[in-house]
């Protein structure tokens, strides 16, 4: 049946691992291939065309190896690059994005005044400027790309991802709940929230940090559940890679449980 068939989610690495534990929180009985590009990351300084070329090899590999019946692209950088061009390509199959939280951020501000850190890609997109044109009236967004971030945080090197939240949350200016200052970050790449231990002492408590895999799990369950796609049986989830099949099992081992 359809509905026995898994989940595809992807990333350029370990970032997904994010979105995937909401959606092992919300669809427990549902199977997962989560497919790392660890091979060709880090995708946020690379260009379009690149990503956009990688997300539809990954598709493709996940729909003729593992017959998927949907795919989340958990990959702020590649939905923004290619997730038009899935849809277009895989019409049959839903496919759900993910894009940096900005609406939800601007109905959480109080002082009306939002940071975004995302990568070069993301924030340079067509897609990102649409969002961000649509939401400019409810807030100042300060946009800061985070060069290096990602990949800091796929090679687990913990030294530079403190170092690099520290000069990216010094780039944004002052943060807290007083006027004028920024009290809502919004996480816009998945690899993010495995840097929170760093970013919310750097930024003060009272500052919300808004991450994407909670609403992105409820919404492909509505997905799911709209086409009759849901299973019960145990869930399980199965790990490929293009880069480094024992880091990726040791990250999957340590994120997933954080
Ligand atoms: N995790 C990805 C994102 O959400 C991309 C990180 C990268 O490879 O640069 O944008």
């Amino acid at each position: 049946m359809e509905s026995d068939k898994p989940i595809g989610v992807f990333d350029s690495g370990v970032g997904g691992l994010s979105v995937l534990r909401a959606l092992r929180a919300e669809l427990p009985k549902e199977q997962f291939v989560y497919f790392s590009d660890a091979g060709h990351a880090p995708y946020g300084e690379r260009g379009d065309s690149f990503v956009a070329q990688r997300s539809m090899t990954i598709a493709r590999q996940l729909l003729d190896e593992h017959r998927i019946k949907a795919l989340v692209v958990a990959c702020n950088t590649a939905t923004a690059a290619a997730v038009h061009l899935l849809r277009q390509s895989h019409p049959e199959v839903p496919i759900v994005g993910v894009e940096p939280a900005l609406k939800p951020a601007a109905a959480l501000t109080r002082t009306r005044r939002v940071a975004v850190f995302a990568t070069r890609g993301t924030l340079d997109s067509a897609k990102f400027r649409t969002l961000h044109d649509s939401l400019k009236q409810h807030a100042e967004f300060v946009l800061q790309p985070c060069d290096g971030l990602a990949a800091a945080i796929e090679n687990g090197d913990e030294d530079e991802v403190a170092s690099l939240c520290e000069r990216y949350v010094r780039a944004v200016g002052e943060f807290g709940a007083r006027d004028g200052c920024v009290d809502a970050l919004v996480l816009g790449c998945t690899h993010y929230p495995f840097a929170i231990r760093h970013l919310q002492p750097l930024v003060g408590d009272g500052v919300h940090l808004v991450e994407t895999g909670q609403p992105v799990a409820r919404h492909t369950r509505r997905v799911l559940e709209e086409r009759q796609l849901l299973q019960a049986t145990e869930g399980r989830v199965q790990f490929k890679t293009t880069g480094c099949e024992k880091a990726l099992a040791a990250a999957a081992e340590r994120l997933l449980a954080a």
